[in-house]
């Protein structure tokens, strides 16, 4: 399996927009699409896609099954923009923990000025007062973990329940445990059934994504211009050193933990299938 992360400038994100930098063959033919599955190679076959491609492809395969699940950050922007651009219906959701900055919910307010789209507010079961009342106050500096599970995973998982492709800003080059991110995972479900994980951007380096919101002008979370270079909730993020290696190094600080769960509780099903 390949697990080279590519670095700027190579992937395919160079002809998402019309350039035409990719070193990958571009595809010969389009994807058919089968009602009720997933070509067996559609894997492979999304690798040597663009980002513009990809989205297209969950769009016509899964229509109002498939959503883009988004916290604002770079590539949910990106990912929000080429939908638009390519005047995809794409469903986009976001989990609200009650926890977010201000700077996010005005975020996403301008993004849906932007691209005249109605962004779905996914909530956690407990509310804020509820949560503390069953365990304790500000449980997020005592058990970060149990506080994502009952504020993002759960909501997420509950929200995943009526889709059948779970599209994700889920970048390769974000942390040595994301390098094998796939462009298409398949996972199990209960039941047997199947849940597709698009990442239509996971090989795209951080510069591509911001070149692109700067070249196209999008909104983006202030904060990152104050030296957050990964942004979740308001209590667990903080701004992060230029020279971390690792971008994801403001979340969580002083806890041993680098992922709130989302992106590990499912049981994939296939490996990273890379050409
Ligand atoms: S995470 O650890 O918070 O999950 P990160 O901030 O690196 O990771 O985000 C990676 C991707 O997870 C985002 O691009 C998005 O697809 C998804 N994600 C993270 N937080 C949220 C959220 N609050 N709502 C919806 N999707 C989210």
């Amino acid at each position: 399996m390949n697990t080279t992360v590519p670095s700027a400038g190579t992937g395919t994100a160079g002809t998402a927009t019309g350039g035409t930098s990719s070193p990958l063959p571009a595809p010969c033919s389009p994807l058919p699409v089968i009602a009720g599955g997933v070509p067996d190679d559609a894997a492979a076959r999304l690798e040597r896609y663009t980002a513009a491609e990809r989205l297209r492809w969950a769009a016509e395969t899964f229509g109002g099954r498939a959503a883009i699940g988004t916290s604002f950050q770079g590539a949910g922007i990106v990912a929000l923009h080429l939908a638009a651009e390519a005047g995809l219906k794409l469903a986009v959701f976001t989990l609200d923990t009650g926890l977010l900055f201000p700077e996010t919910l005005a975020l996403k307010a301008a993004l849906e000025a932007r691209f005249g789209i109605e962004i779905e507010s996914v909530r956690p079961r407990l509310s804020l007062d509820a949560q503390a009342a069953e365990y304790g106050a500000a449980l997020w500096e005592r058990d970060p973990d149990l506080c994502c599970q009952l504020r993002k995973v759960m909501p997420l998982s509950d929200k995943l329940a009526s889709l059948d492709c779970w599209l994700t800003g889920v970048r390769r080059e974000q942390a040595a445990s994301r390098a094998v991110t796939g462009i298409l995972e398949r996972n199990e479900r209960a039941g047997g059934r199947v849940l597709w994980k698009l990442n239509p951007l996971a090989d795209w380096s951080r510069n591509q994504v911001w070149a692109h919101i700067r070249a196209n002008d999008l909104p983006y979370n202030p904060l990152h211009d104050a030296g957050y270079r990964s942004i979740g909730c308001s209590v667990c993020t903080r701004p992060s050193g230029a020279c971390d290696a690792d971008e994801r190094a403001g979340r969580w600080t002083g806890f041993n933990k680098t992922e709130c769960g989302i992106h590990t509780f499912l049981k994939q099903s296939s490996t990273t299938t890379k050409p």
